[in-house]
């Protein structure tokens, strides 16, 4: 059936998403009367010690009451489930004290900042059972939302559906001076979107038979924040959703019931050059956005994803979840008109090194294949390539799979100049470290490598599906 792989192919790309039926009518909830009101992550703005910002983080096993009444073994980072938000203002100088209370070894990275491949917190980096690992580095960011995940090489799929990961909110003074939502809890919220399954015991192993090794894991139940279907109450007329991606192995297509507009603001590294009007909203797994949302008439809003796994082009999605009701406290005059403009979007910069071509493909048949990068599977012991430090190149990911990859890339934040020869949409257009890429399509990437020379401690790329990348679709390389 082409016709529907091409529609579903239209969709993927935000082409012209046909929106479900409205199920709300207007000013009437159909929220499940037992919903709960939503919990944020507790916001860590660390400790001052010698002129560094210290966060004291220990990785440990908990439970966690999904369901009321039960109680679910997870993991977390001084939390049961999920970490904190970790503020931070950009030039600060941090240091993380990472203690592993679990009984088995696990990493923990810092996604999308940019910082020495030693602090970096990936494959080469394990915390042993027990130990501390105390990276330092500067925060050479714009305000963003970037987010910390274990990332122990072929466990960190399974760490991370156990609970480890959490937020990083960066602010800035280019960010402060506009007039945009940013209380945390009155009209800022950070939103972690995950899906998981449980058993009838109401654990949620983690169980990755061929289809997940395949599609990525996929849960059933959709959690925000650690939560099956919250509500978030509000006085604000203007609120903003600070969005992560979470999941091991789930795209969401995000947008609301009835359809209503909301604008797109930040993509993965920071603030777009312009809000963006949208009535959906595509997010791969490691992706973060930040959208605002108009509540000044009153109205309940019903957010809801359509579940896609990495098999969607072929298999169609999972469905649609509605997964949180936003309910306005009355109406109230509208906010002040968005600002026109958000963010200084330096031009995109000139290529002065090497074009790579990084290719995507599956060997063998069926399902009994395995995803490879230029034809190879990670292996810890290999560089694949070198980068010269200020060199400024542009890498090409083509997608010769049947499969949707969201591509990451650690170190630095990118632009996409190009897919399959097109300029990206505007809310693709900044700052970004994950990049969904679809079936046939080739997307061209420029990045620039200014700092942080090691010839021995590389840095990763790798699909963001945690299975994928657990079964070896990763590479590594340095900056020399
Ligand atoms: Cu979010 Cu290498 O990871
Ligand atoms: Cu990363
Ligand atoms: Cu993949």
């Amino acid at each position: 059936m082409s016709g529907l792989h091409l529609s579903r192919r239209r969709t993927l790309l935000g082409l012209g998403a046909a929106l479900a039926a409205p199920v709300l009518l207007r000013g009437q909830s159909v929220w499940a009367a037992t919903a709960r009101p939503l919990v944020l992550p507790a916001l860590d703005h660390g400790r001052r010690e010698g002129g560094r910002r210290v966060f004291d983080l220990t990785v440990a096993r908990g439970q966690t009451e999904f369901f009321s009444g039960h109680a679910t073994d997870t993991v977390g980072i001084n939390a049961p489930f999920l970490g904190p938000v970790l503020a931070a203002k950009a030039g600060d100088a941090l240091r993380m004290n990472v203690t592993n209370a679990l009984t088995e070894p696990t990493a923990l990275h810092w996604h999308g900042l940019h910082l020495p491949a030693a602090a970096d917190g990936g494959p080469h980096q394990p915390i042993a059972a027990g130990a501390i690992w105390s990276p330092e580095f500067t925060l050479k960011q714009k305000a963003g939302n970037f987010w910390f995940h274990a990332h122990h090489h072929r466990f960190t799929g399974a760490h991370v559906w156990s609970g480890l990961a959490g937020m990083i909110r960066v602010d800035d003074d280019e960010e402060a001076a506009l007039p945009l939502p940013r209380t945390y809890g009155e009209d800022d919220f950070t939103l972690i979107l995950q899906d998981r399954s449980f058993d009838a015991a109401y654990q949620m192993p983690y169980t990755v038979d061929m289809h997940a090794r395949m599609a990525g894991l996929q849960g059933d139940r959709m959690l925000v924040n650690g939560q099956i279907a919250p509500f978030l109450e509000t006085a604000a007329p203007r609120i903003r959703l600070r969005i992560l991606n979470g999941a091991n192995g789930t795209v969401y297509r995000l947008h609301f019931a009835d359809g209503r507009r909301f604008h797109q603001i930040a993509s993965d590294g920071g603030l777009l050059a312009a809000p963006v009007a949208l009535t959906d909203a595509l997010m791969a797994p490691g992706e973060r956005a930040d959208y605002l949302l108009e509540l000044h008439d009153g109205e309940t809003a019903l957010l809801r994803a359509e579940l896609f796994g990495a098999e969607s082009p072929f298999a169609g999605s999972n469905g649609v979840r509605d997964f949180m009701e936003i309910r306005p406290r009355g109406a109230r005059p509208p906010a002040p008109a968005l600002p026109v403009h958000l963010a200084e979007m330096a031009p995109v910069a000139k290529q002065t090194g090497e074009t790579r071509t990084l290719a995507l493909a599956m060997t063998g048949a069926g399902l009994m294949g395995d995803f490879t990068i230029n034809g190879a599977q990670f292996d810890h012991q290999r560089i694949d390539f070198a980068v010269p430090m200020g060199a400024v190149e542009t890498w090409v990911f083509e997608n010769n799979t049947q499969m949707l990859h969201p591509m990451h890339i650690h170190d630095v934040q990118f632009r996409i100049i190009a897919r399959n020869g097109q300029p990206p949409a505007r809310r693709e257009a900044g700052l970004k470290d994950v990049v969904l890429t679809s079936p046939g399509e080739k997307v061209e990437l420029r990045l620039a490598f200014n700092d942080y020379a090691d010839p021995i401690m590389p840095y990763m790329f790798h699909c963001h599906i945690l299975e994928h990348e657990d079964a070896g679709m990763m590479g590594q390389f340095t900056v020399v």
